[in-house]
């Protein structure tokens, strides 16, 4: 089996493919990532001189190299994505440019060359917020984003489940809550806590507090794709959450700084995001009853493994800390 992915060398994507190499040891990969400042090749280093292994540096944008690349493909994972909401915030524009258009340059491609599947990696955001108390969201839920990343993304989905309607192409798509885990830059909000507190900052929370979050540790969204991927109908729409229980973003501080034996007082509250959505929940019946998934890694034991992680690998997030702490301090000031 030969795969397309796109956006490998960010967090899930560089993730995914570790997980896949290793399971999959005879299908051939190639990886086409721009290389954003959320790319990273110091994220595939384990596995980049593997023989079934190749990067192509480039955009999802670019016609004639996605033509080029999907020619020789069976499956497209598609991951490949402008994903930081708070940078949406600031400039929409290239969120459209790559989740929108670059999705349907993709799709163009695919559906030119009769891939077996097409899977679409989406998000929960899609679905907007929910109130603090109150049910989940199903793959029934009307899409509402809220944010110029969710609305991007929305559209990306939108677009794909047109082309299985229209065209037939085999389309799946997961819906997944955040993620948690290794190799996630430091702009993110667990990685953010967590490298701040290895360099003796504070931490920062925005608004209240109270913005409560589903977590899934990421291999368990990677098994999740495995799986849709190998046994998913096609046309059809997953959602995958992690949460054993809901947790807010102030007692996800209390938690990480309890296991790295820190007071409280670190805790900084900043001004809020606009727009900042209160809740997002994941109701996963559908994967786990079609699919048989379920989530194998706990919140609480995963966490305390994601920050091990980070204490020892500094030589990763060292210098792309450097970088994503500049951009908030000049732009968000926080
Ligand atoms: N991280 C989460 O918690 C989460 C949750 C739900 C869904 N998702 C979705 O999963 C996917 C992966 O998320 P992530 O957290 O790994 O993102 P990420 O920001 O860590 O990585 C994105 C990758 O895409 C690449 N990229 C960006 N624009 C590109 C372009 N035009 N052409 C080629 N490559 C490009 C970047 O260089 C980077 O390597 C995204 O589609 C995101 O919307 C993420």
């Amino acid at each position: 089996m030969r795969l397309l992915v796109t956006g490998g060398c960010g967090f899930i994507g560089s993730n995914f493919i570790r997980y896949w190499l290793k399971k999959y040891p005879d299908h051939q990969i190639v990886n086409l990532d721009k290389l954003t400042y959320a790319g990273h090749l110091s994220s595939t280093f384990d596995f980049s001189k593997q023989k079934n292994y190749r990067f192509v540096k480039g955009d999802i944008c670019n016609r004639k190299l996605v033509n080029d690349l999907i020619k020789e493909t069976d499956i497209v994972v598609h991951f490949a994505a402008e994903s930081h909401v708070d940078r949406s915030i600031l400039d929409p524009l290239v969120f459209v440019k790559t989740n929108v258009l670059g999705t349907q340059n993709l799709l163009d491609a695919a559906l030119k060359h009769k891939i077996k599947r097409f899977h679409l990696v989406s998000t929960d955001e899609v679905f907007g917020e929910l109130p603090l108390h109150g049910g989940k969201f199903t793959e029934q839920t009307p899409y509402n984003p809220r944010s110029p990343y969710a609305a991007s993304k929305a559209a990306a989905d939108h677009l794909a489940r047109a082309y299985f309607y229209t065209y037939g192409l085999p389309v799946t798509i997961t819906n997944t809550s955040n993620n948690y885990g290794p190799y996630q830059d430091t702009e993110k909000f667990i990685p953010r806590m967590i490298t701040n507190l290895l360099t003796g900052e504070n931490i920062k929370i925005y608004g209240d507090g109270k913005y409560v979050r589903d977590w899934l540790y990421v291999e368990d969204h990677v098994r999740a794709i495995d799986l849709v991927i190998k046994s998913g109908e096609e046309g059809e729409t997953y959602l995958v959450g992690g949460s054993d229980r809901e947790i807010n973003n102030l007692e996800i501080a209390k938690i990480i700084l309890r296991i790295m034996n820190l007071p409280d007082s670190k805790i900084q509250f900043v001004k809020d995001r606009p727009g900042h959505d209160r809740r997002y929940a994941i109701d996963s019946s559908k994967i786990r009853k079609q699919l048989n998934w379920e989530p194998l890694f706990s919140f609480d034991d995963y966490i305390a493994k994601t920050i091990d992680w980070y204490e020892k690998n500094r030589w990763w997030w060292e210098p792309i800390k450097k970088k994503s702490e500049k951009l908030y301090k000049k732009t968000m000031q926080i």
